[in-house]
């Protein structure tokens, strides 16, 4: 009977492994007293952000063998970080259980960095051991806006950056907000600017694609530079006018919050015929609609979930706040086939 019982038998084995590396290695998971990292509580937790620009912090169980091979790692890095101003802390869910669930912690260890009070905390993407987190870290403390004196320096790093650029040449009270943004964006955009003194001329703020070779910016021309706008400016404008669906965009189409306009391609070819049409009808719509391919050949599949067939080329707008779909009429399944036997036939002649 007792056999019978999977459960029983897996908590028993995991209870032997557990003692194990306990045993063997006399690890624990929670970082020691005397060590560097510091630990924090529901109560200690909002004002330690507030009073340090950086912080990692692992929320974290006691018991998980993930949090214990990270241990000795993580305190490691904390010594040599502190050196640096960058503190590592630790929150133990198990005991502040609010605080884990506020973050919406949903395994452990995450690994997250706060930047004060303002920004909302990203993922730490680096790997788990002690040189990675201190070089990540280190990264994530230098500064996110390259301030450029020269005009010609400043055309050159547009001109030869691979990611957008985002250019401020000295905006009446955009400083701080410019910086904000920056943080927010450091892993994905260049941010530059043009130390206001310097620049007798009113201050713009641009946004260069790359490959755009300095012309062509998109300026910004709202009123209101709080965060916010700023923010949703930047993500509107720093897609392509006919971009990519996959793995490394979706969320952030999906984030965006306006209908996303599909063209599913089997082809390279057949994107590039289409490619004008679609830059066109980005540029027209922006704002409003994004528009992007999607490679059929490797995610054909998700054209069920915009309910429509996998008959390609497709293209379907779904909004994303009502979760419409709108697809351009497609064929009966009969239709297709004889289509596709109808070019078959044509390559045959
Ligand atoms: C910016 O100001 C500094 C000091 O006033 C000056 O040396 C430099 O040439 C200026 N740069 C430009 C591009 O005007
Ligand atoms: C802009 O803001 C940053 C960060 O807050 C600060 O370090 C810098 O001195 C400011 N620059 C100017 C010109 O005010
Ligand atoms: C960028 O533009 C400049 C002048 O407009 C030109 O000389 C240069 O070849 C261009 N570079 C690229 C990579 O297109
Ligand atoms: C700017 O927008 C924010 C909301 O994002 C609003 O609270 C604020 O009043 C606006 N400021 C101006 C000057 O319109």
């Amino acid at each position: 009977m007792l056999f019978n019982n999977k459960t029983v038998i897996n908590s028993f084995i995991m209870f032997l492994a557990g003692s194990a590396i306990t045993a063997n290695a006399q690890q624990e998971a929670t970082a020691p007293e005397d060590s560097d990292v510091i630990r924090l509580t529901t109560e200690t937790f909002p004002d330690f952000i507030k009073e340090n620009s950086l912080v990692l912090a692992e929320f974290f169980a006691p018991w998980c063998g993930h949090c214990k091979n990270l241990a000795p790692e993580y305190v490691s890095a904390a010594s040599e970080l502190k050196k640096y101003d960058i503190p590592l802390a630790q929150i133990d869910c198990t005991v502040e259980s609010d605080l884990c669930m506020e973050h919406g912690i949903k395994g452990y260890p995450s690994l997250k960095i706060f930047r004060g009070v303002d920004l909302p905390p990203s993922d730490y993407e680096g790997a788990r051991n002690k040189d990675s987190i201190i070089n990540y870290m280190k990264k994530q403390a230098l500064p996110s806006v390259q301030v450029v004196e020269d005009e010609q320096d400043l055309k050159d790093l547009i001109s030869e950056a691979t990611e957008v650029v985002i250019v401020d040449t000295g905006v009446e009270n955009l400083n701080e907000t410019f910086h904000k943004a920056a943080n927010l964006y450091r892993d994905y955009f260049t941010f530059l600017q043009q130390s206001p003194s310097n620049n007798t001329e009113k201050g713009v703020l641009s946004l260069y694609h790359p490959g755009s070779n300095n012309s062509d910016p998109i300026v910004f021309t709202g009123k209101n530079t709080t965060l916010d706008h700023i923010v949703e400016w930047i993500s509107i404008e720093s897609k392509p006018y006919f971009g990519e669906v996959d793995g490394s965009t979706f969320e952030s189409y999906m984030d965006s919050g306006i209908p996303l306009a599909y063209f599913f391609y089997t082809t390279p070819e057949e994107r590039e015929s289409y490619s004008e049409l679609f830059t066109t009808l980005g540029k027209e719509y922006r704002g409003k609609i994004n528009f992007a391919a999607l490679d059929a050949s490797k995610y054909g599949r998700h054209a069920t979930n915009l309910n429509m067939k996998e008959q390609f080329p497709l293209f379907v707008i779904h909004d994303i706040n009502t979760n419409y779909k709108y697809g351009l009429e497609q064929l009966s399944d009969e239709e297709f086939a004889n289509l596709k036997k109808e070019e078959s036939r044509c390559y045959c002649s």
